[in-house]
């Protein structure tokens, strides 16, 4: 970025020390649909060495105007998001962003043109861009401020594609895959050690109860009992949540029945259509899609103010797809995520990606949330081998 200003700068200098004309600026006919909407400069690096360097970048780069209009591009952003340069130089920035963040997209944009810094975007959250086909794909986003001598104030933008980085991925599978193991050995040592010695306990006040010749009408012992009972179920519960032994034994389909069997037994109805989906599919994949459809239920019981929500998953040969809706009250996207809370939604995103798989959140105040995640079935496919 620091290179991009820097050569930006020589090449105006250059410019002027040689009393050139300014840059060639191309006039532009901007299309919205059909109609001409508008004519725009555009601010065209013509230096061919330039240009090459600004191709050169492994990262997209785009030059974005207060407008929100992409002023120029390299060749990486138009690979990325899967536009010809000529078709994304003119069009608003706000396409490339996941079509549910659009609008508060441009809210966003509208408030960092009033103070302009150097700084990533989206405060550490796991980002998305959106290519043309609609599919969605992790980046990391750099934003620099730039004030051309003869133009408006713009933005550059450098956008990594981080699903490209093997790497991250297989250390967010590293990290979630020992997180679950400390799950599953917790949940084990309450169950075997915690869970055992509650039963004893049972046992020994059975026992003694029986020996002391005490009334099994007693209020006082029933209710001891009774607590006993209670404190085992709560750990059974625990242990379940910690990890979902189900699912290994039986498959993803059967374990969400359980899920939903849990909810609806609190006073939280889930009603659901899944297509069968057994032990055939990769562990990792049918821990993705429950915890995934886990998170979902408990926000939608948790902040939705609905009593209910749908599930459904469907399957192809290709693909495994799940959808959680509620009709609640719904949420402002882009706020949560500019706001560095959604811990629970970035956890699920990351959770599709490392599979493979795309992952979209809908929702608006009023109109309910529909979180829906899709994964390749096939056992090394992800989510950009359907380009
Ligand atoms: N189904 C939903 N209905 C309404 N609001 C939701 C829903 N899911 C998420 N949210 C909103 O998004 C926020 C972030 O959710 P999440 O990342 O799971 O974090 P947490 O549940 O810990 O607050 C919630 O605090 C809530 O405001
Ligand atoms: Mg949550």
């Amino acid at each position: 970025m620091g290179l991009l200003r820097l050569i930006l700068r020589r090449s105006r200098d250059q410019r002027r020390s040689l009393r050139r004309p300014p840059a060639v600026l191309p006039l532009q006919v901007l299309r919205c649909g059909t109609l001409p909407i508008a004519l725009l400069q555009c601010v065209m690096l013509t230096d061919t060495l330039l240009r090459e360097v600004f191709d050169a970048s492994p990262d997209a780069i785009l030059v974005v105007d207060d407008g929100g209009v992409i002023r120029d591009a390299n060749e990486p952003a138009a690979t990325m998001f899967q536009w010809d340069r000529g078709e994304l130089v003119g069009l608003s920035v706000d396409l490339l962003v996941p079509f549910q963040h659009r609008a508060r997209h441009a809210e966003l944009r509208a408030e960092y043109a009033l103070q302009p810094r150097a700084r990533p975007m989206g405060h550490g959250l796991l980002l998305h861009g959106e290519r043309r086909d609609g599919s969605q794909f992790p980046v990391e986003i750099a934003l620099t401020p730039w004030q051309p001598a003869d133009d408006q104030p713009m933005v550059v933008c450098t956008v990594r594609d981080l699903s490209r980085f093997d790497r991250w991925r297989s250390m967010s599978m590293a990290r979630e895959g020992a997180a679950e193991a400390e799950r599953t050995r917790m949940a084990a040592e309450l169950h075997d050690d915690i869970v055992q010695r509650m039963v004893f306990i049972k046992h020994r006040f059975t026992t003694l109860r029986n020996a002391e010749g005490l009334s099994g009408d007693d209020g006082r012992l029933l209710e001891l009992s009774a607590a006993i009972d209670d404190t085992i179920a709560s750990i059974e519960r625990i242990c379940r949540g910690l990890t979902p032994l189900e699912l290994k034994h039986f498959g993803l389909s059967f374990a969400l029945r359980i899920l939903f069997r849990e909810h609806s037994e609190a006073g939280f109805a889930v009603q659901s259509d899944l297509m069968d989906v057994g032990r055939e599919l990769d562990p990792a994949k049918a821990l993705s899609l429950f915890r995934i459809v886990q998170e979902s239920l408990s926000n939608a019981r948790e902040h939705s103010g609905a009593d209910e929500a749908i599930v459904t998953l469907t399957r192809d040969s290709e693909w495994i797809e799940v959808e959680v809706r509620d009709a609640g009250v719904g949420f402002d996207t882009a706020a949560v995520a500019s706001s560095g809370s959604g811990i629970g939604l970035l956890g699920m995103s990351e959770r599709a990606a490392m599979v493979g798989g795309l992952f979209e959140v809908r929702s608006s105040l009023g109109n309910g949330t529909g979180i829906r995640v899709r994964v390749p079935v096939a056992e090394h496919a992800t989510a950009e081998d359907e380009l």
